[in-house]
């Protein structure tokens, strides 16, 4: 079973083909499970696949938690691969003690570079470098499918020092003086659609006199800024101008046909 959390698509199309070539597993959404505001109990033969970004050279923490808090019976095997705009670190062994924890089985955790989507803070690619970027990534997946088929863990990657304190003592502090929602604001572009506030996965937007109001609980997926239509929405001045890349599909696209924002 796959499941996976995206802020802006990367994650969600992983998942997807990476359920297609595992002879059409089920694929479950975090983000949807989330806004239910429920805990979920997961029955599953097959291996548990969880898909999702990177923040701060780990697993994002709102997984981590939805890991914590959901009941898993069967399977006790875990997967864990992490979308990424350069690498993750040291993920892997923060992911292992996630297992420990919640008695799952540890069968490693592998990165897959795909278009970085953090335009907060940095420089974003291209539309068609983002295109190439995503083409390179699919015989990753492929690899990585073989491998969950076949039962096999996911080769342990070598890990610098730096990525050590990435993922280590760099993350928390990272959380705590970036990630927040102070610097969005919607501009005269905002055409009062709702979508931002429909797809963030914590709810953490209202629509308050047709204008978006961030309420402070933020995970800074990037769905809302990526995700708007009219790409009314900055982050600071940090964004102006940079590539919004936002693949998801969800019931909004499926509104315009599949198509777009
Ligand atoms: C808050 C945040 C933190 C990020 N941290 C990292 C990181 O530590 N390393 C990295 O390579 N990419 C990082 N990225 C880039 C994303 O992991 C990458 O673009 C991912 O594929 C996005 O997946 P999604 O489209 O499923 O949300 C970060 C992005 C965000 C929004
Ligand atoms: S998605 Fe964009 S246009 Fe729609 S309400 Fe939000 S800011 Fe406005
Ligand atoms: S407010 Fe925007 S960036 Fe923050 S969690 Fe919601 S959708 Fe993601």
């Amino acid at each position: 079973m796959v499941f996976y959390f995206s802020g802006t698509g990367n994650s969600q199309l992983v998942a997807t083909l990476l359920a297609e070539m595992l002879a059409d597993d089920a694929v479950i959404s975090i983000n949807e499970n989330l806004k239910t505001g429920k805990n979920m109990t997961i029955q599953s033969k097959r291996p548990l696949v969880f898909v999702a970004p990177t923040y701060c050279w780990r697993m994002p923490k709102v997984v981590e938690r939805w890991i914590l808090e959901t009941n898993f019976k069967g399977s006790r095997d875990a997967y864990f691969v992490l979308t990424c705009g350069g690498n993750c670190g040291n993920a892997a062994a923060y992911a292992e003690k996630l297992c420990a924890k919640k008695g799952l089985r540890f069968c490693g955790l592998a990165p897959v570079v795909m278009p970085e989507n953090y335009l907060a803070l940095f420089p974003t690619p291209s539309a068609s470098e983002c295109r190439s970027i995503i083409e390179h990534a699919k015989p990753c997946v492929a690899a990585l499918s073989e491998q969950i088929r076949s039962g096999k863990r996911f080769a342990e990657p070598s890990v610098s020092f730096a990525g050590k304190l990435q993922s280590g003592p760099v993350n928390p502090l990272f959380y705590a003086f970036f990630v927040h929602d102070k610097g969005f604001r919607a501009t005269d572009r905002c055409v009062a659609c709702g979508k931002c506030a429909v797809r963030c996965p914590l709810q953490n937007i209202d629509m308050l006199d047709g204008k978006p109001a961030w309420k402070g609980n933020c995970t800074h997926c990037m769905a809302c800024i990526g995700g708007c239509p009219t790409g009314a929405i900055e982050y600071k001045s940090k964004s102006k101008g940079r590539h919004r890349h936002y693949i998801m599909k969800d019931a909004l696209c499926r509104e315009n046909g599949g198509q777009g924002k």
